[in-house]
């Protein structure tokens, strides 16, 4: 394995190439994150978002390509093992388990129960506080909101350094969306953060630079802002669902 200095990016994808049976998903993907930053990758539905988030974290494997991580090259590298380097993921259906309890959900989480891992549990319960008030619940009969947020709380209670999340709006009323900002908004400051979003509002509250992909490739990137200027790229790109306000 390749050893390289830790630049500023901590994850560079490289013309990453993904396969899902006989389909070629993935055409050469390349992004990447910065310390210190919120990513953002946006693009209609199908275009490969949910893909490169799984390649990266090793649950589809790619065929060709490049993923850097800290200097280290993850690409041959089972997702357990990923985890352990820090890396968290959010998936797009959250993958919480509704019979379990809240604590039973955090529990299996943690990847090490220590003392480290208990203030962090203690730390990401004082930012939903909701998760402590229903902690003997089923998660099953959380709100949809809640669940979203116990689905992230279960990532971060790991040491990540690197948090992907996928779609955290997808479905969730505005005023919980903004509690998802506010939310990503403190993990950034002890985490690295690549979300998936179609929600313009969304993407641009908490982004600060950002992706596009279409059909398997990235078409567009830039700054935050370069977006936010930019309705053609919005409306092509986002199926806009600016809040009115
Ligand atoms: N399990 C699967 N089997 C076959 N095709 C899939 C599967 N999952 C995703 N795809 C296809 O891969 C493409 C990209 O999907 P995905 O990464 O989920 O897109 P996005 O997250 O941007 O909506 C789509 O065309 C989708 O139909
Ligand atoms: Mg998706």
């Amino acid at each position: 394995m390749e050893e390289r200095g830790v630049d500023e990016n901590i994850l560079k994808v490289e013309g990453v190439h993904t396969f899902i049976g006989q389909h070629h998903i993935l055409q050469g993907v390349s992004f990447d994150a910065k310390a210190d930053a919120v990513t953002v990758l946006i693009g209609r539905n199908g275009a490969g978002k949910s893909t490169a988030l799984k390649s990266v974290i090793g649950l589809l494997p790619s065929s060709k390509g490049r993923i850097i991580y800290k200097g280290k090259e993850i690409q041959d590298k089972k997702p357990y093992e990923i985890a352990r380097m820090g890396i968290g993921f959010v998936p797009e259906n959250m993958g919480i388990f509704a019979e379990l309890t809240v604590e039973e959900n955090m529990r299996v989480a943690m990847l090490v129960e220590d003392d480290t891992t208990a203030r962090r549990l203690e730390r990401t319960l004082e930012m939903f506080a909701d998760l402590r008030k229903f902690w003997k619940a089923k998660a099953g009969n959380l709100s949809g909101g809640q669940k979203q947020m116990l689905a992230i709380a279960r990532a971060i209670v790991n040491d990540t350094s690197l948090l992907l999340i996928d779609e955290p709006s997808k479905g969730l009323a505005p005023i919980i969306v903004d509690a998802v900002i506010e939310a990503i908004n403190q993990i950034k400051e002890h985490s690295v953060v690549v979300l998936v979003e179609q929600n313009f509002y969304m993407a641009s509250s908490v982004g600060d630079y950002f992706f596009i992909l279409d059909d398997g490739m990235v078409v567009h990137s830039g700054d935050v802002e370069e977006l936010i200027q930019n309705e053609e790229l919005q409306s092509r790109y986002l199926g806009i669902s600016k809040v009115e306000d």
